[in-house]
């Protein structure tokens, strides 16, 4: 029998070493590393291989999947749970394509609660100054959480823990969900409330939803004139939930007080590379790093051990699935667009 091929695009050494030790523990698959995202250019890389294995900024668009059928490639799997750079209506009926659900829902609410501890308390001047000999504290001052309100849009996995963390610091939590969960509000104290009550009581607006048609720029200049003033925005979601350049009005006019971002529109240009002995050329990511009160992360949320082992786990099962015949328990529905479709509860809805 021959050995199934996978060309993993945009590998990183840590990729390598969870994908390796997961690989040699009985799979066995023939993974091909290229450093290089994948984009149309780079698609014939994956001649000869069965499978493709992506993350959050390779480009999976019509073009690109296109290149790949033609390949021979039949499986996309994304070592991700977000799929909005995938072009799912061109992969229907050509390629099958997976992701990672859920592989640590604790690592991403943990660092976006980190971000607000950090901003609140700035930890991260904090650190410079004593590093510096300088021990003042003036500027540093922060706000007690318990009593303030949060508010979570995105009751799923990952709002769901953050709301609960921030119950335990005794915040008012709202959240927001088209879906709602009234189990959970009832066990948690967690308040479902519209978008609009949410922007208008919020100290503090976290978000988890996906970036879909109805999420793009969710936080615009409309959104953002809604909330109170000096409210901590924190996204740990996708880049295109917030429209940068409102954001950086907003802080410019102190209208927003901090911002927690772990991702940025376009961070597929620079995030998860080193640019420190180079030129930014992106203006709006410069400007959004010029602010103190502005604490950005490179989508480092997903980064810890226990999710790169699920992450490296769950997609060779799925790649494992494919070649058996199985049942593939996270196709994503090519319909509904949903990962887990809800009118079936899995698999797709149609
Ligand atoms: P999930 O699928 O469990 O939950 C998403 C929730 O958002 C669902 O309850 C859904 O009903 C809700 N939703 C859908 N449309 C909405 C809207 N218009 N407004 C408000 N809520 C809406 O997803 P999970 O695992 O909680 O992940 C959330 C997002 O976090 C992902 O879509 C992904 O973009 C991002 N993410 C970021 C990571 C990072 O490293 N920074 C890592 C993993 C995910």
């Amino acid at each position: 029998m021959t050995t199934l091929s996978i060309a993993f695009f945009d590998a990183k050494p840590y990729d390598r070493e969870f994908f390796n030790r997961t690989n040699a523990d009985g799979y066995g698959f023939d993974i091909r590393y290229f450093e290089t995202r994948l984009t149309p250019d780079s698609a014939a890389l994956a001649i000869g291989c069965d499978a493709v294995c992506v993350f959050v900024n390779d480009s999976v668009n019509a073009d690109v999947i296109g290149s790949l059928s033609k390949l021979g490639v039949k499986l996309i799997a994304l070592r991700c749970a977000g799929y909005n750079n995938v072009d799912l209506s061109a992969a229907y009926r050509t390629i099958n394509v997976v992701r990672v659900p859920e592989y640590s829902p604790f690592a991403v609410a943990e660092h976006a609660v980190a971000l607000i501890l950090s901003l609140n308390r700035k930890t991260h001047k904090a650190y410079a100054r004593t590093r510096d000999g300088n021990f003042s504290i003036g500027g540093l001052m922060g706000f007690d959480m318990a009593g303030k309100t949060a508010g979570v849009i995105g009751s799923g996995r990952i709002g769901r823990i953050a709301a609960k963390i921030l119950r335990g610091f005794e915040m008012n939590v709202l959240i927001f969900d088209p879906l709602p969960n009234p189990a959970f509000a009832s066990e948690t104290g967690v308040r479902y409330a519209s978008l609009d009550e949410i922007y208008a009581q919020s100290d503090i607006i976290s978000l988890h939803c996906p970036l879909n048609r109805d999420t793009y720029h969710l936080i615009n200049a409309g959104s953002i004139a809604k909330m109170k003033d000096g409210v901590m925005i924190i996204n740990t979601g996708r880049g295109g939930l917030i429209d940068a350049k409102a954001l950086i009005d907003a802080l410019k006019t102190s209208k927003i007080g901090a911002a927690g971002l772990d991702v940025y529109e376009e961070e597929s240009e620079y995030f998860f590379e080193d640019f420190s002995t180079q030129v930014l050329e992106d203006d709006v990511l410069a400007r959004l790093l010029t602010f103190s009160n502005v604490l950005l992360t490179s989508h480092q949320g997903f980064f810890t051990r226990e999710a790169l082992t699920n992450i490296a786990k769950t997609t060779l099962d799925s790649v494992r699935a494919f070649v058996s015949g199985a049942a593939l328990k996270n196709e994503i529905c090519y319909r509904c667009g949903d990962g887990v479709c809800r009118k079936k509860k899995s698999g797709r809805c149609f």
